[in-house]
C-alpha cells in the first residue's frame, strides 16, 4: 500500500510518500519521497512558535513540498488533455472556500497532475496548533476529493511512538511497554499493554520539557529551538573540566509517587539564578546549561524508572524532539541495562516532527473503518 502523509501540527511542514509491503505483523517500509520545510528561521526571533504565522507558512509551503515529493518518487505526471478540469475546479472551490491561497496553488500546480497511484492520504489532526492543523487537513481533503482517494486523520503523538518503527522490527517489541514522549508540546509517560493501546499514566502539569529547554535557551540568549543549543553548551561544560558550579537547580517532583512532571518552576529557578549572577560569561552559560540539562534528564529518567518497575515493562520507547538529547539517551540506555529492558529510540531525522511517522500510524490504523467515515477535524488537545 502507498500512503501520502501530511504533517502541519506545529512549525514543520512535512509530506512523505511511504510504501508498505507485507501485513501488519511484519511490514516493510520504503520511503519513496520525503520533504520537510522548517519554519525555525521565522519563529527564531520570537523564541517560540506563533500560530498564525505558522499557518501562513504552511499555506505557502504545502504545494511546493508536495510537488517535490511526487517528483522525487516519479509520481509527478502531467495530464495535459484532462476534460474534467472545470468540474474538478468547482469541487475544489467548495472545499477550499476559506483557503484561497491553497485554492490558487491547486489550480495552478495540482489540478493538471495525473492521479497518482496512492491508496491513502493521512493527515495529522491533533494535537497541535489548530490554525496550523486546519491547513494540512484542508489540503488533504482537497487532494482526496480531486483524486478520489480516502483520507484519514492521525494522532501526532501516536506518530511519535511509532517513529521507532522504520529501524525497529515490530516483532521485537515486547509488552507491556512504557513510552516516554518528550517534545516541545508534550511530556507524557504512556503504558502500552499491547501494540497500539495507550494509557497515559503521567504527564506535565505545566510546561513540556522541550518548552523548558526552549525557554531556558531564551533566558541565556541562545537561539530557538533551545534543545540542541543547551545540549551543546552543557556538553562543553562536561568536557572542559570547569570547576563545579557553586549553585544547583531543583529536580522538580522527582520524589513524588506519581508519574507527573512540572518544568515551569525549573525554568523560573534559572531565571532567578541568572538575575542573581548578573553579567554572564560564556562559561557561566555553559555551567547553567549543564545543570539545567542534568536536572531535566534526571527527573525524566527517575519517573521512567518508576513506571517500568511498577508496570513490569519489558520495553521502553522514547519519542519526540527531546529524544534526540544525547545526555537523555545515555542515561536511558544505562537504565535499560540495569533493569533489563529493551530500549528504542527513533533515528535522529525521525525524532523531531516529520511526515513519515504519520504515514506509519495511518498504515496500522488503515483497517479501522470509523476513521474513514468520521469528518476529520483539527483537535488541538487530542489525546492518545
Ligand atoms: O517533537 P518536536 O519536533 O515538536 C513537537 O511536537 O513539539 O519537538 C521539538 C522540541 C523543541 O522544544 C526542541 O528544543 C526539542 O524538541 N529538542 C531538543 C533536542 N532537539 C530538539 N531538546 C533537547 N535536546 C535536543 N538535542
Ligand atoms: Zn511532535
Amino acid at each position: 500500500m502507498i500512503i501520502l502523509s501530511i504533517e502541519t501540527s506545529c512549525d514543520e511542514t512535512a509530506i512523505s510518500l511511504l510504501e508498505v509491503k507485507g501485513g501488519k505483523k511484519n511490514p516493510k517500509f520504503k520511503i519513496l519521497g520525503n520533504a520537510l520545510r522548517s519554519q525555525i528561521k521565522i519563529h527564531e526571533q520570537y523564541g517560540g512558535v506563533f500560530p498564525m504565522m505558522a499557518k501562513r507558512e504552511h499555506q505557502k509551503n504545502l504545494t511546493p513540498i508536495l510537488l517535490k515529493v511526487l517528483k522525487d518518487s516519479n509520481f509527478l505526471i502531467k495530464n495535459l488533455d484532462d476534460k474534467n478540469l472545470k468540474s474538478k475546479s468547482l469541487k475544489l472551490e467548495a472545499i477550499l472556500s476559506r483557503e484561497t491561497d491553497l485554492l490558487e496553488h491547486f489550480k495552478k500546480h495540482i489540478l493538471n497532475i495525473k492521479k497518482p497511484k496512492i491508496d491513502l492520504i493521512a493527515v495529522t489532526n491533533g494535537p497541535g496548533l489548530e490554525p496550523a492543523l486546519w491547513v494540512g487537513i484542508s489540503f488533504a481533503k482537497a487532494l482526496g476529493k480531486l483524486w478520489d482517494i480516502p483520507i484519514m486523520g492521525v494522532n501526532h503523538m501516536e506518530g511519535h511512538v511509532l517513529s521507532i518503527l522504520p529501524k525497529t522490527s515490530i516483532n521485537k517489541l515486547k509488552f507491556p511497554a512504557i513510552s516516554l514522549l518528550v517534545s516541545g508540546g508534550h511530556t507524557e509517560l504512556v503504558l502500552m499493554k499491547k501494540f497500539m493501546s495507550y494509557e497515559i499514566i503521567g504527564k506535565t502539569r505545566d510546561d513540556a520539557v522541550g518548552e523548558a529547554f526552549d525557554k531556558v535557551a531564551r533566558i541565556l540568549g541562545l537561539p530557538y529551538p533551545g534543545g540542541p543549543e543547551i545540549s551543546r553548551l552543557a556538553s562543553k561544560a562536561r568536557t572542559s573540566h570547569l570547576a563545579p558550579p557553586n549553585f544547583s537547580l531543583p529536580r522538580p517532583m522527582i520524589h513524588s509517587k506519581d508519574f507527573e512532571f512540572s518544568f515551569s518552576g525549573l525554568k523560573t529557578s534559572v531565571l532567578y539564578l541568572v538575575r542573581d549572577m548578573g553579567q554572564l560569561s560564556e562559561t557561566d552559560k555553559e555551567k547553567i546549561a549543564r545543570e539545567f540539562e542534568d536536572s531535566a534528564v534526571e527527573v525524566l529518567e527517575s519517573k521512567t524508572r518508576k513506571a517500568i518497575l511498577k508496570y513490569n515493562a519489558k520495553s521502553l520507547i522514547v519519542g519526540g524532539g527531546v529524544s534526540a538529547n544525547k545526555t537523555l539517551q545515555k542515561k536511558i540506555k544505562v537504565l535499560g541495562k540495569s533493569l533489563n529492558v529493551n530500549i528504542y529510540f527513533p533515528e535522529k531525522k525521525m525524532s523531531t516532527d516529520n511526515a513519515i511517522m504519520i504515514a506509519i500510524s495511518a498504515f496500522f490504523n488503515s483497517s479501522k473503518a470509523k476513521n474513514r467515515k468520521k469528518e476529520i477535524k483539527a483537535e488541538g488537545n487530542l489525546s492518545l
